[in-house]
């Protein structure tokens, strides 16, 4: 019921932090000191609230916002279909916008987001992602700011989830029973 027992930590807790107090200084640095970050629901309300408290460490306002995007597809594949369930509620225009996802793979929920958030009148946009899947992308978009590099393998944890199971997981692990939620 509660066990974690069922996935394998692929990336601790310790190794995450880490990552974004680096991240975080890569982001000053290449998109500025003032910024306004739109979180990517669910996935990456884990990510976004720790990447926001070291970006503060690292000199950088930010405003908030959430836009809450779907693809419709079963399982754990994607379908190429993306709608937006919740839209952005700030204004974005004239300014430098980082959108923050949990997991790059076929690219076309960023690809999606960039265009929606750029047809909206930012000034720029870049992109953070915590996870990247090489060689999978569906559509052209490159992420400027990635966390880790993992290989093909379905992850869970730290915001990821398996049928909105194991988000609380304070680790990246790959489920290895399906029996676990
Ligand atoms: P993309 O649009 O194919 O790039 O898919 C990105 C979205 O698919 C992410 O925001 C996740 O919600 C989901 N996703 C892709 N791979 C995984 C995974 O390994 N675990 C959990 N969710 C995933
Ligand atoms: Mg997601």
């Amino acid at each position: 019921m509660t066990g974690n027992n069922n996935v394998v930590p692929l990336i601790t807790e310790q190794q995450i932090r880490e990552r974004i107090t680096v991240l975080a200084k890569e982001i000053a640095a290449g998109a500025g000191k003032d910024i306004m970050v739109v979180s990517l629901l669910k996935g990456s309300f884990m990510f976004t609230a720790d990447l926001i408290r070291s970006l503060h460490g690292a000199g950088v306002k930010t405003q908030v916002d959430f836009m809450t995007l779907s693809s419709y597809g079963k399982g754990t594949t994607s379908s190429g279909t993306i709608t937006v369930n919740r839209d952005l509620s700030e204004d974005v225009s004239g300014k430098m916008v980082l959108i923050v996802d949990d997991i790059l793979e076929s690219g076309r929920t960023i690809d999606f987001a960039r265009k929606l958030v750029m047809g909206c009148g930012a000034k720029d946009v870049k992109v953070a992602v915590l996870l990247e899947k090489p060689g999978k992308l569906a559509v052209e978009v490159t992420a400027d700011f990635i966390g880790f590099t993992i290989e093909d393998k379905f992850v869970v944890g730290y915001g990821l989830d398996y049928a909105n199971h194991y988000r609380e997981l304070p680790f990246v692990g790959v489920v290895v029973s399906s029996d676990a939620a």
